[in-house]
Formats: C-alpha cells, structure tokens, sequence
C-alpha cells in the first residue's frame, strides 16, 4: 500500500474536505507529490459528460499535485445526498468492505509521496448492513487523522471517535480541532479539553473561515 493518510471526522460536514486541501497544498507547497481521492462519495451531480461528480473530490482532484481523470479520484460516485448504503441501494449498487478495499488500492499512486483519502460522513459509517467504512481502513492499516468540528456536542463526538479508532487499533496520527464557528465561549475550552481526553498529537487548529 503506497503511502497514505485517512481523513475521518467526528460527523459529516466537520471540515474533511476543508482539512484535506488545506493539507495537501502545504504538501504541494513543501514539494510533496500528493494525490487524493474520496473512494465513495454520495450526493453528486451530472456533469456535461453525463458522469456524476461530487464537490469534495472535485476539490481533492484540484488540490493534489498528481491530476488524474475523475473516476480515479472519486470511484465509487453516488447520486443521493443521503447515507451511502442507502443512496447505492437507490442505484442498485451494494457497497461492501472488499470492494472499497479493492477500490482504494486500485486507485491509491504509487508515484505519490503521500495519498490523501477522504472518508464520507463520519468514522462509522454502514457500508451495508453488517459492515462498516472504517472496517476496511483497518484492514488496509491506513494511518488516520480525526478533524473535530468545535461546537457544540464536539466533546462527544470527538471522544467517541477517538476511543473506536483505538479500540479498533486503527493507527492515529493526531487530530486537527477545526473551527467551524466564530468564536464561542467555549471553543477554547473545548479544545484544551479535547487535548487531555485525546492521546494523539493535536496536529492543529484551524481557525474559523481560514
Ligand atoms: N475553519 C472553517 N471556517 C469556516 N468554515 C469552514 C471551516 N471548515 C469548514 N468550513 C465550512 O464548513 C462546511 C463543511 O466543510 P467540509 O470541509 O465540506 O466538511 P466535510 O468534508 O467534513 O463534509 C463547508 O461549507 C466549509 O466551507
Ligand atoms: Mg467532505
């Protein structure tokens, strides 16, 4: 398995997407070769070549420093914006832990110094009805960061992601407090709590709108 970094988070709409490039232009920047991919995505579009793209992987596809075609960043691409068990069952489509293992081996480049993957929704999330996404990031041992959206009900969140990814013996290289909101009474404190409840490295905070 070449090179890569899981990005998960304590919900959907945390700030993956928003972690993902902000990380690979810094790596662009430090002359990394950087590909990224989000192997399922759900709530897509059609573009003018009648193929369905979503936001997030056209984002990853823009940032990373290797450009491929869209398939090869965002394989499996689901129409509804719903839960992706639900929005393949829709297409007929079933999602499993050998496929998506297969479908991030398949695509993850060899050439990259580092491939970054993006999950979809948050860390367990169904891929059917007994198996989980985070099942095959296991199996595959991809090294994982946890982006927590600080706000409210973060702590929750955030520390039951954290004890799933450990529990699960997922590697986890830190996670990165993301600050999705103007200033609260209680960002700061959420984020000192978080780095004693959390033993991984806090590996930033980025601030609102950044
Ligand atoms: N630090 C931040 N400050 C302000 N808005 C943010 C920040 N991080 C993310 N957002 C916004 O929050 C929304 C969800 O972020 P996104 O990266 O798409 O989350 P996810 O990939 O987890 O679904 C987007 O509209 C994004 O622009
Ligand atoms: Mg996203």
């Amino acid at each position: 398995m070449p090179k890569s970094i899981f990005i998960t988070g304590t919900d959907t709409a945390v700030g993956k997407t928003t972690i993902s490039c902000l990380l690979l232009k810094k790596l662009k920047q430090l002359g990394y070769k950087t590909f990224a991919m989000k192997p399922i995505a759900s709530g897509c579009t059609m573009d003018e070549n009648n193929h369905f793209v979503n936001e997030d992987a056209l984002a990853l596809q823009a940032a990373a420093s290797i450009f491929k075609p869209y398939p090869a960043i965002n394989p499996i691409a689901l129409k509804e914006p719903i839960a992706p068990h639900l929005a393949a069952k829709l297409m007929g489509k079933k999602l499993s832990v050998a496929l998506l293992t297969e479908t991030i081996t398949a695509h993850v480049q060899a050439e990259a110094d580092i491939n970054i993957i993006e999950g979809v929704g948050g860390w367990s999330v169904p891929l059917n009805e007994t198996e989980l996404f985070s099942e095959a990031i296991l199996q595959l041992n991809i090294p994982t960061i946890l982006v927590v959206a600080i706000k409210l009900g973060c702590l929750n969140h955030a520390i039951l992601t954290y004890h799933n990814i450990v529990q699960m013996k997922v590697p986890l290289l830190g996670w990165v407090a993301n600050c999705i909101e103007q200033d609260t009474l209680a960002s700061s404190g959420n984020i000192e709590t978080l780095k004693q409840w959390i033993h991984a490295p806090c590996l930033g905070v980025v601030p609102f709108r950044s």
